[in-house]
């Protein structure tokens, strides 16, 4: 049985750490809030732990997880050195929504970094996972608390849903902050390269250190043959179950031609759904017919908010059983990338241009 504990930040229920604390300790798994989405955590340095956490996820062993630790004393037993620009790095956003590839020590096993000689390392600045690392002792190897192949879990009830029965323990800690996972930056190599995008954007690591990349095999579709330096990158991540396809152009237009492709499959019987945004919601609104579910992702002034919601927003269409899904694409400005990077991958790159 999964024991379900509820609290927030701002009011940590300390016996229900202590416990979860001691079933990472014990090689159990516990799933636990982040600043960006729900983690299952288990004890980092524990071969027989992180096999657990592949089996609840349904997860590929060749996909590495993220080390999470609560201050920087935890990170130096995990790495060989810590570069120069990984120090600037960790000044400047640590504890946040960052994870650095360092190369591994031995005490890391390979069990936890999909056999590679890097390990992944993130500190995190929830209140709750903060304590959880504390009372734990060692690093919590935790991937995003979703079964493989979901979106991410953004709110406790996502996890319950994924992982009620498979793992020990639930913290529901309400919505997370962010709704996108880490930026992933690799700092074994020279320059820096991005392998994931995220809140902490190239703009914002630039102003910190004067050089950095982005692995572009995650710019271009998995058939175009790069391969991505993150494994899981490789993976068609938060694919909704429904046909999800994005229209790029000029917003009047797109927004026709959603409309005429969505009544066309209403018509036809198939389970429908649009996703627009709070601006442009008004162009579908007694255009289409009534079956058609039109979810909004919020004010595009706000690509926080639009962050926010999207994986949500693709469990809810799940969740109605929807059968096609027809998106506009959003700015890729600052987190915007990380938006489309996410969208993109949930649609199986299949953009159309008008
Ligand atoms: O925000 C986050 O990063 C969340 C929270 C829970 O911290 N975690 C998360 O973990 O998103 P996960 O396992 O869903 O994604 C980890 C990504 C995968 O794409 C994996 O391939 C990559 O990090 N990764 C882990 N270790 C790596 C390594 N040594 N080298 C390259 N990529 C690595
Ligand atoms: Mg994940």
């Amino acid at each position: 049985d999964t024991l379900i504990v509820k609290m927030n930040s701002e009011n940590i229920d300390n016996e229900s750490i202590k416990k979860a604390g001691e079933i990472i300790r014990e090689g159990g798994l516990v799933a636990f809030p982040t600043e960006t989405v729900y983690g299952l955590g288990a004890n980092a340095l524990n071969k027989e732990a992180a096999k657990k956490i592949y089996a609840a996820k349904g997860r590929p062993s060749d996909n590495p997880l993220i080390a999470h630790i609560a201050n920087e004393e935890m990170l130096k037993p995990l790495v060989k050195e810590i570069p120069e620009v990984a120090k600037k790095l960790m000044d400047a956003f640590w504890p946040g929504p960052m994870t650095l590839i360092f190369n591994k020590s031995d005490i890391v096993p390979k069990d936890t970094t999909g056999g590679l000689d890097t390990v992944a390392i993130r500190m995190p600045n929830h209140p709750i996972a903060q304590a959880l690392i504390k009372e734990a002792g060692v690093s919590i190897a935790a991937p995003s608390a979703n079964l493989s192949g979901k979106p991410s879990p953004t709110l406790g009830e996502h996890v319950i849903d994924d992982m009620d029965g498979r793992i020990d323990m639930i913290i529901d800690g309400g919505m997370v902050g962010m709704g996108l996972e880490s930026t992933i930056i690799d700092v074994t190599v020279e320059p820096p390269m991005i392998l994931r995008p995220g809140f902490i954007t190239k703009e914002m690591l630039k102003e910190v250190i004067d050089q950095v990349e982005t692995d572009k095999a995650i710019l271009t579709k998995p058939t175009d043959g790069l391969r991505p330096k993150a494994p899981g990158m490789k993976y068609r991540h938060y694919a909704p179950k429904a046909d999800f396809r994005m229209y790029d152009g000029e917003e009047e237009k797109v927004a026709n031609e959603i409309i005429k492709v969505a009544n066309e499959k209403d018509s036809q019987g198939y389970v429908t759904g649009i996703l627009t945004s709070d601006q442009n919601k008004h162009f579908y609104e007694g255009k289409v017919n009534d079956g058609v579910v039109i979810v909004s992702l919020g004010d595009l002034d706000k690509p926080e908010t639009i962050a926010n919601h999207l994986f949500k927003a693709l469990r809810d269409f799940d969740k109605m059983e929807a059968q096609f899904i027809f998106g506009e694409t959003f700015s890729r400005k600052d987190v915007g990338d990380a938006i489309m990077n996410r969208l993109t991958k949930a649609a199986g790159y299949n953009i159309i241009n008008l």
